[in-house]
C-alpha cells in the first residue's frame, strides 16, 4: 500500500498568517507520521464569491475544479482555519461552497468531501486558539458536505509564542495533540487509499 496522501491548507492567505504557520507544522506532522503532505495556498486558486446567478452565466470556476481534482488524489485534508467572530473565515468557506457544487459524472456528489478524511486546527491570539471557529467548520464539514472529520482539533492560543523557532510547536502538550491527530489522519487516511 503506497503511503496516504494529505491536503494541508490554510483559510487564509494573508501575508505573515499565523495559520499558514500551522500549515508548515501539520504537514512535518503528517510526513513524520508516514504521510505525503502537499501544502497548497488558496491564493493559487481565487475564486469569485459564490453567486447563483453567476454559476448560471459562466459556470463552475475552474479553480473549484482544480480543487476538486486535487482532492481526489488525496486520500484526507489538514485544515488550519482562522477564527473570524467565533465562526471560520469567508474565503474559506466559499471555496469549500464552491468545490460543494462540483460534480463529476459517474460519481456521487460531493465527491471532494466523501470517503475522505479531515483533521482541523486553528491558531489564534485569543486563549482559546481558534476552539469555537473550528466547532462552526466541523458542523459544515460533517452535516453539509458529508465529510467524516477527526474528533481531534488543534486549538493553538497566544500566537505570538505558539511557534518554535524551528516552525514546530513550542508548547509540548500542544505539540502532542498535533502529532497524535496527525497519526489518526494518515492513519484514517491509509484506510482509505
Ligand atoms: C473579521 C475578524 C474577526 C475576528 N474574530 C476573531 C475571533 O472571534 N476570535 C479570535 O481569536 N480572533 C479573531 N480575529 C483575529 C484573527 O484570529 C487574527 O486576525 C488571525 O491572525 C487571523 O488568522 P491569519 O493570521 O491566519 O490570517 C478576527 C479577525 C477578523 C479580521
Amino acid at each position: 500500500m503506497s503511503a496516504p496522501k494529505i491536503v494541508v491548507f490554510a483559510g487564509s492567505v494573508r501575508t505573515g498568517s499565523i495559520n499558514q504557520k500551522l500549515v508548515v507544522a501539520a504537514a512535518k506532522a503528517i510526513e513524520t507520521a508516514g504521510g505525503v503532505p502537499t501544502a497548497i495556498s488558496l491564493k493559487d486558486y481565487a475564486l469569485p464569491l459564490y453567486d447563483g446567478d453567476l454559476q448560471s452565466r459562466d459556470g463552475i470556476p475552474e479553480a473549484a475544479k482544480q480543487l476538486v481534482e486535487l482532492f481526489l488524489g488525496h486520500q484526507g485534508a489538514f485544515i488550519a482555519s482562522p477564527e473570524y467572530n467565533a465562526s471560520f473565515s469567508p474565503l474559506l468557506k466559499n471555496a469549500l461552497d464552491w468545490m460543494s457544487r462540483v460534480n463529476i459524472e459517474g460519481r456521487p456528489p460531493l465527491p471532494a468531501f466523501k470517503q475522505r478524511v479531515f483533521a482541523l486546527g486553528a491558531v489564534s491570539n485569543g486563549a482559546m486558539g481558534g476552539y469555537r471557529g473550528l466547532t462552526q467548520l466541523r458542523s459544515m464539514m460533517e452535516l453539509g458536505l458529508g465529510a467524516l472529520v477527526l474528533p481531534e482539533m488543534v486549538a493553538v492560543g497566544n500566537a505570538a509564542a505558539a511557534f518554535a523557532d524551528d516552525g514546530g510547536l513550542a508548547n509540548e502538550k500542544v505539540a502532542a495533540l498535533l502529532a497524535q491527530t496527525a497519526g489518526r489522519l494518515v492513519e484514517t487516511a491509509g484506510a482509505l487509499a
